[in-house]
């Protein structure tokens, strides 16, 4: 990002550039590792997550990745408290033993952003997910196997 915006923008107008923005370190240093970024200052839930038996692997990822999302998105607490939203699907056609790492044993990781514990809390307690996103979660993943990880995200660096 930084070097490409480099070989356009003079440097007097970087240099205002950079000082009007208010996430202008994130940039422009190469301290970038010492910087906080957006999701830096969001709390951060992974819900790990294990396929039923009764779907391939095909099917998980397509429905999880597809149909549950819009499901997901209906929910109006959804979308208010939920700053960011990302998937980690596990690609089990790769057999990490063969490289000496231990698989986590599950096959997926839903990745939530919240303003704070409170605002992750209340859409987990929100009567419409309860009755909308949680029947539909466990029709795809074993919900009573699923586990978390609670904390922060520190962004290190993101080159293009
Ligand atoms: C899964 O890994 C294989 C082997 O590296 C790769 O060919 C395939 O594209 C990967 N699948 C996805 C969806 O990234
Ligand atoms: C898998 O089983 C669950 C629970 O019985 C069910 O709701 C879901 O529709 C099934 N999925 C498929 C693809 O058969």
């Amino acid at each position: 990002m930084y070097s490409s915006l480099m070989s356009w923008i003079s440097l007097p107008c970087l240099i205002v550039t950079t000082l009007l923005s208010p996430s202008f370190n994130v940039y422009s240093t190469a301290s970038a590792i010492e910087t906080r970024t957006k999701s830096d200052q969001l709390v951060k839930i992974t819900l790990f997550i294990k396929k039923r038996d009764n779907l391939t692997y095909e099917e998980f990822h397509e429905y999880w990745s597809g149909p549950h999302v819009k499901i997901f998105h209906s929910v109006p607490i959804v979308r208010q408290n939920i700053i960011k939203y990302s998937q980690f699907h596990s690609n089990e056609s790769v057999d990490l033993t063969q490289y000496g790492l231990t698989p986590v044993g599950y096959d997926g990781g839903v990745n939530l952003w919240t303003r704070s514990l409170d605002d992750l809390l209340a859409v987990f307690n929100d009567e419409e997910y309860l009755n909308v996103v949680v029947p539909n979660g466990k029709t795809f993943f074993k919900y009573d196997e699923m586990t978390a990880m609670y904390g922060w995200e520190e962004d290190k660096w993101d080159h293009e």
